[in-house]
């Protein structure tokens, strides 16, 4: 069977292609010093040397109050979380009358080492990041940041960092779609994933 082409003018779907992602929750403060949360996936490391990732915002027609955040403060951190949490994660990206969902989702403030930022207790790594720049791409706001310090619990990775699948599986978005009552997200369950094991051959 032929590849099916996406039309021109639905373009803009094509980025569907690109799934599953795997959401982070990002913590800003709110310039009332309150901590705001919410979940993204379009992230990336851009440079190792020295350690920097993307994080690419929705600017209009509405602006993330993550991203106001992010252009007042210049900080973040990115939370990097497990299915257990799935349910509060996504929760978090809904907005709340009084700002305040942090609280209402009941999640618990872990001190960062580098940034006034905090993170988040159910994390099971953090990435604290300093923004370096902000460049306006397409709707979204492309933020380069320099990894400042990170952390990770060493329950759920191995030396080399590698998360350990056995013990902690990683919250991984397949996809969400709107049912009359809501909306459904579905994500991958990693406990059935397999390991491939391709040797090196030298040519
Ligand atoms: C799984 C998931 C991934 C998301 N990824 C992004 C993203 O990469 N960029 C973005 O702008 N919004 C993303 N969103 C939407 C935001 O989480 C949502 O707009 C939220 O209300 C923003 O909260 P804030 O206004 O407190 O920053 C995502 C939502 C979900 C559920």
């Amino acid at each position: 069977m032929g590849f099916k082409k996406i039309k021109n003018d639905e373009l803009h779907k094509s980025i569907t292609l690109l799934q599953p992602s795997m959401p982070f929750l990002v913590t800003t403060l709110n310039e009332n010093n309150s901590i705001n949360i919410a979940p993204f996936s379009w992230g990336t490391p851009v440079s190792q040397y020295p350690p920097m990732m993307s994080l690419a915002l929705l600017n209009k027609p509405k602006k993330q109050d993550s991203l106001k955040n992010i252009e007042r403060m210049g900080e973040f951190v990115c939370n990097l979380i497990d299915i257990s949490i799935a349910e509060r994660a996504i929760a978090a990206s809904y907005e709340y009358r009084e700002n305040n969902k942090f609280v209402i989702l009941n999640f618990a403030p872990a001190h960062s080492e580098k940034i006034k930022t905090p993170g988040i207790t159910e994390a099971r790594a953090f990435i604290e990041c300093r923004t370096k720049f902000l460049k306006e791409v397409g709707d979204h706001i492309l933020i380069i940041s320099e990894i400042v310090a990170a952390s990770f619990n060493p329950d759920y990775y191995s030396g080399s960092l590698l998360m350990d699948l056995r013990k902690t599986k990683p919250l991984i978005h397949l996809e969400q779609y709107v049912v009359k009552d809501g909306q459904v997200h579905v994500f991958v369950d990693t406990s059935c994933c397999k390991a491939l094991n391709i040797p090196y051959v030298e040519r």
